[in-house]
């Protein structure tokens, strides 16, 4: 057992001894807590399953027995957008699998969802890539798959993803011209595709072209610092990408999912095609939800530079209203888009904001943030909590409730969090191999204080116990909730094509 999750200078930063010895859990006494429901029950877990969900469960002596009273017992969180291991703009993500996984359950997520880059445009290489990277997880993990070009192979690949190697998802870059974007034909190409298939779009949903104007224009003004990076590709943009990516969906009549939705522009074009009866997903970060852009005028460039991603992180009140649109259903599930380099590779755009790579953490931030700011001030419920960070990712994904519940049956990802014990977020206690963190001293109410991964004790006492290879690919089918209904609306559009025209012939 070992832990490289997170070396400084050589020396591991949490020491990892050894993982349960008893595959026999009791959670005795908390508040347990699933999306439709909460009360005060026991758990029981034997072999990595839960198998019993109520009070007073009596076991023999050969089972570890945790009290949870005046605790919460709830799913592990499930983050729906990360990139570990992930090449981009010439270089790679400092975390891999094994420190982002070690990052992930220390604080509260059990399971994530990774994107999968196709090497020289090959799903197939691409799909082989990440099964060597994740080969060593210590948790459970998922697959979407990016499209970046378009042939036959790829449609045909796509195929194969879905029906063979559990991939349910595709995602379309609007943005990142000259790398990962992709036209309106492709995206169009893309959408018909995913539909025939039953898998979920997903897009990155930013007018790739406008940026480069805007990115140009910036350096025309002399603008190179990071500063440039949020000027050059502002929330109008995001809006219109957004806007465009719906009304495809629509056209095509497919569920559509937008990640990392940044700014009120992209959030209110998801409110207003889900108020017209769309199946559109619109995803928030916590870096939209839980910071705002101004760090990124700040004078030392590394200070500055560690904040910039895409979309970038807005002016303050965007924060504030996504959150209120994920408090009302309007956003409906909470990711990362954990992507983090380290000083020297954010200092590879030290002349020039284009060639900082893009990113930030938030792997082992997420489940705390997303507590404080939302249920610690009383903006939603616990058991809202859970649906966002969880539930409604493993429905979306097709994985509930294997996964996002507390069922007898479900996997047993679980994690105790105390209300009245606080937390607090640096660079030298986290365990993301980065030497920086975007919410560096921010404190909070509410900590993970054990989590239970495929039923083992992986962080207890501020501890990691983990076990490289015991995490598992959860393979996910087509054909979730989202396309319930989907045929019946095709239907009603074609016969409505149908409907009979009366024409009268002009006698001149
Ligand atoms: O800045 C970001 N978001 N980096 C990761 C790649 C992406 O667009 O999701
Ligand atoms: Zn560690
Ligand atoms: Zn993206
Ligand atoms: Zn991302």
């Amino acid at each position: 057992l070992f832990c490289d999750a997170g070396t400084v200078h050589g020396e591991p930063k949490c020491g990892i001894k050894s993982s349960s010895s008893s595959s026999k859990i009791l959670i005795k006494g908390g508040t347990v807590v699933n999306a439709h429901h909460q009360e005060i029950a026991d758990v029981y877990v034997e072999d990595g399953i839960i198998v019993a969900v109520h009070p007073n469960i009596k076991v023999g002596d050969d089972v570890t027995v945790l009290d949870a009273t005046g605790k919460y017992v709830m799913p592990g969180g499930i983050d729906p957008h990360t990139h570990l291991a992930m090449e981009f703009m010439g270089t790679e993500t400092i975390d891999n699998f094994f420190s982002g996984q070690a990052a992930a359950l220390a604080g509260g997520t059990t399971m994530h969802i990774d994107f999968i880059i196709p090497v020289d445009g090959s799903l197939t290489a691409g799909f082989e890539a990440y099964k060597k990277k994740a080969k060593n997880s210590c948790m459970d993990y998922g697959f979407h798959m990016a499209i970046t070009k378009w042939n036959e192979v790829v449609s045909e690949e796509m195929e194969v993803m879905v029906k063979e190697k559990g991939i349910n998802s595709f995602k379309f870059f609007m943005a990142y011209k000259g790398s990962f974007m992709i036209n309106d034909d492709l995206l169009l190409e893309g959408l018909k595709r995913c539909k025939s298939l039953g898998a979920l779009a997903m897009v990155h949903a930013e007018n790739g072209d406008a940026v480069f104007e805007g990115q140009k224009r910036m350096i025309e003004l002399g603008i190179t610092g990071p500063e440039g990076h949020a000027l050059s590709r502002p929330p109008l943009l995001e809006g219109e990408a957004t806007s465009r990516a719906i009304r495809l969906a629509k056209f095509v009549n497919t569920p559509l999912y937008v990640v990392h939705v940044m700014s009120i522009d992209a959030m209110e074009e998801i409110s207003k095609a889900r108020k017209s009866g769309q199946r559109v997903i619109g995803e928030p970060v916590v870096s939209g939800l839980a910071l705002d852009d101004s760090w990124l005028w700040a004078s030392d460039f590394l200070t500055a530079a560690k904040y910039v991603m895409s979309p970038p992180i807005r002016a303050s009140g965007h924060d504030k209203a996504l959150q209120a649109a994920l408090a009302t259903g309007v956003l409906q599930l909470v990711g990362t888009d954990h992507c983090t380099f380290n000083s020297t590779q954010k200092t590879y755009g030290i002349d020039d904001f284009r060639k900082i790579p893009n990113g930030v953490n938030g792997i082992e931030e997420r489940m705390h943030l997303v507590w404080d700011t939302m249920v610690e001030v009383g903006q939603i419920s616990v058991t809202d909590y859970v649906r966002i960070t969880s539930t409604e990712c493993a429905r979306i994904f097709n994985i509930y409730p294997r996964k996002g519940a507390i069922l007898v049956g479900s996997d047993a990802d679980i994690i105790i969090l105390n209300p009245n014990s606080s937390f607090e977020i640096t660079a030298t206690s986290h365990h993301s191999r980065s030497d920086t963190n975007v919410y560096e001293g921010r404190r909070g109410k509410g900590k993970v204080e054990l989590t239970i991964a495929g039923g083992r004790i992986v962080w207890e006492n501020d501890e990691l116990k983990i076990v490289p290879g015991s995490g598992k690919y959860i393979e996910m089918l087509p054909f979730s909730y989202l396309y319930d209904g989907i045929e019946k609306a095709d239907a009603k559009y074609l016969s409505s094509l149908k409907a009979p025209v009366k024409r009268f012939t002009s006698t001149a």
